[in-house]
């Protein structure tokens, strides 16, 4: 075992730090007994926390209770989901749809809950695709994606999706830079030519319906991570940037060549305020907004084709650089809003800046030249302190609201606690292996439930019985409770976890739907009434009204369907009882199956292709009597003069 450690060690080329990876020795009994009653949920029971874990490539966003790690439900969002039907059915293909077309996946990354005043209020939860450029909005009642916007004049959406300290936007930056409007130029003509774009996208209080009110057009770095100022810095909002080289090859060696890269601090409530004033540029785009109207259960797409952008250099007071080494990664504010952690990837040492000098030296023009018109506030005099951490590769900071941070190394493997403040650094203790991100449930706001953290680890090796040559990677639970961190529990997670958040269960559970109601159901095609329940045709598409109750479809017996129609499904499900969806799927479907929950309509598009008698079901085991719950379809030849009928219990 400890060989393999070794191996795993030398392998991840972590072979500084053996220390942490010879701890990976099974725990003695006692110590394991303790952290077990930690972690233990009896049956029945429920946890203190939700916590929303990014899926990464799998374009979704999956639920998970603390401390039990027991996961409750992936939330599709970005990518086609046949548990549910999501990106399959009618009504929700439409939420997929992008300028480029319909893209059923993404690379979902960082999740953030709603606040009002600074605190968690569990409304929404917004994540970001990083790929095709998308915001999404989650509803935290539903648990279902209500809406995505596109990104345009954005690439690699990385620096996303956080979200003021009312919610009034969430807030989009690029990653990669690239030609602003895009055009066919030489790559190698990037410097000083490519643009990053910083996007607001405002959040209707009443039902958070998303709008992309303004783009700041950045010099051509790239920008990674960003998190609102709070409190004090409320106003604010702060990027790291790598690659203020402009390199376009080799980013590797080209873009670690500063010692510094940036903060960028952006003062969005002067732009915002710019912008009212006719301020901006109004430029052509193309672009996609997706929303789910709850009352129709159906999706529209409508693509907008107009963005208002700003130059930075235009708003006085707008833009300020914060040098920060080195090739920070993320960018996190302390819960009073006054410190700007920068975790610079390729440092041992945390880089804090403080906001009252950040204001001070900007009143003082303490400036260090400019870069692009944007003034560089003097490293010296925005600088707060430095965290000697004695790790390697800091990548994300989270607090626990009690003057505590906790920070993720990669390269060392471990999470650091230090002392805001005083910068000391308190504790520290392995991770398996190489962590990402971590989370404390509100640990983003000015109110962190800071009991436990999850960090979220790159790697997991030897953690579980091997699974092929993947595993899914491991989430390990730290009781931060106490002075020490313990490390309770590991349990694995879905797809590639980047960031999640977490919020206490009964924010929630108060609010979490439990029935759609049938009398409010205004779906265009929905069958409210059994007697409503029929079959027309219009031309070749035929569009099949149904209903369903434990346990039989009404209809379940049709014919005059002729290969070559297009036929669709509309199901509603007349179950008015929580927790009974019923779902439908028939033979040779080219779609999936969907799962219609109570006082629901869905849509399901079935272009049959051969003659003959063809069953349908319900997916999902509803009664005892769910293996009954079926019915037939008969096709005919496209010649055929068998006239459309419809019945149930003839
Ligand atoms: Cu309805 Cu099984």
């Amino acid at each position: 075992m400890k060989n393999l450690n070794y191996l795993i060690c030398i392998l991840l080329g972590l072979g500084i730090t053996l220390s942490s990876c010879n701890q990976s020795q099974k725990t003695n009994g006692a110590l394991a007994s303790s952290a077990a009653e930690k972690v233990y949920v009896a049956p029945g029971e429920q946890d203190e926390f939700y916590a929303f874990l990014s899926g990464g490539y799998s374009g979704n966003l999956t639920v998970y209770g603390l401390p039990s790690g027991r996961m409750f439900k992936e939330i599709p969002v970005f990518s086609q989901f046949p548990t549910s039907g999501y990106g399959y059915s009618e009504e929700t293909k439409p939420m997929l749809n992008t300028s480029f077309g319909f893209i059923p996946w993404d690379d979902l990354h960082h999740p953030d809950i709603s606040q009002t005043n600074g605190e968690l209020d569990g409304r929404w939860i917004f994540v970001n695709g990083n790929n095709t450029p998308r915001i999404a909005r989650v509803s935290l009642s539903t648990f279902e994606t209500e809406e995505i916007i596109e990104v345009p004049n954005s690439a690699g959406n990385h620096s996303s999706s956080f979200i003021t300290e009312n919610t009034e936007y969430v807030v989009a930056g690029t990653r990669f830079s690239v030609p602003v409007p895009q055009r066919d130029m030489p790559i190698n003509e990037y410097k000083g030519n490519f643009k990053g774009a910083l996007s607001f996208i405002s959040v209707a209080p009443d039902n958070g319906r998303l709008n992309l009110e303004f783009q700041v057009l950045m010099p051509g770095f790239n920008y990674d991570l960003s998190h609102p100022g709070r409190g004090k810095s409320h106003g604010w909002f702060f990027f790291t940037t790598y690659n203020t080289e402009e390199a376009n090859s080799l980013l590797e060696v080209m873009a670690s060549q500063n010692d510094k890269d940036f903060i960028a601090a952006v003062n969005w409530k002067k732009i915002e305020e710019y912008v009212k004033n006719g301020g901006g540029t109004k430029m052509p785009a193309d672009y996609a907004h997706n929303v789910y109207d709850e009352e129709t259960h159906t999706g529209t797409s409508t693509m907008i084709k107009e963005v208002v952008t700003v130059d930075p250099t235009k708003v006085p007071g707008a833009l300020y650089f914060l040098p920060t080494p080195k090739s920070p990664h993320g960018c996190d504010v302390d819960p009073t809003g006054q410190y700007i952690i920068g975790n610079g990837k390729l440092s041992a040492d945390l880089t804090v800046h403080s906001f009252d000098k950040m204001l001070a030296a900007i009143e003082g023009e303490k400036f260090d030249g400019e870069a692009y018109g944007i003034p560089i506030l003097k490293f010296e005099e925005v600088l707060a302190g430095t965290v000697k951490s004695g790790g390697l590769g800091p990548l994300h900071t989270e607090f626990d609201g009690k003057g505590n941070a906790y920070t993720t190394f990669f390269i060392s493997s471990e999470v650091v606690k230090w002392k805001v403040g005083s910068w000391e650094v308190i504790d520290r203790k392995p991770t398996y292996y190489s962590v990402g991100h971590l989370m404390i449930p509100g640990g983003n706001s000015r109110k962190p439930f800071g009991k436990y953290v999850v960090a979220m680890n790159k790697i997991t090796k030897d953690r579980y019985l091997p699974t092929g040559p993947e595993m899914e990677h491991s989430a390990q639970i730290y009781d931060i409770s106490g002075e020490k961190m313990e490390l309770i529990y590991d349990f694995p997670t879905h797809g590639e976890p980047h960031y999640a958040a977490g919020c206490p269960a009964d924010l929630l559970t108060a609010n979490s739907k439990k029935i759609y109601r049938l009398d409010e159901n205004k779906h265009e095609y929905a069958t409210i009434g059994v007697d409503d329940a029929r079959v027309e045709r219009k031309g070749n598409e035929v569009h099949v009204y149904m209903s369903t109750i434990r346990s039989h479809f009404t209809p379940d017996n049709i014919e005059g369907i002729k290969v070559g129609d297009k036929v669709y499904f509309h199901i509603t499900n007349h179950e008015q009882d929580f927790d009974v969806p019923h779902g439908f799927s028939i033979i040779g479907q080219g779609t999936s199956e969907i799962l219609v929950m109570p006082g629901q309509t869905k849509t399901s598009l079935w272009e049959p292709k051969k003659v003959g008698v063809w069953p349908f079901y319900c997916t999902d085991f509803c009664s005892a009597l769910h293996q009954e719950m079926q019915g037939y379809v008969r096709v005919s030849p496209a010649n055929s003069n068998i006239d459309l009928s419809w019945s149930l219990g003839e």
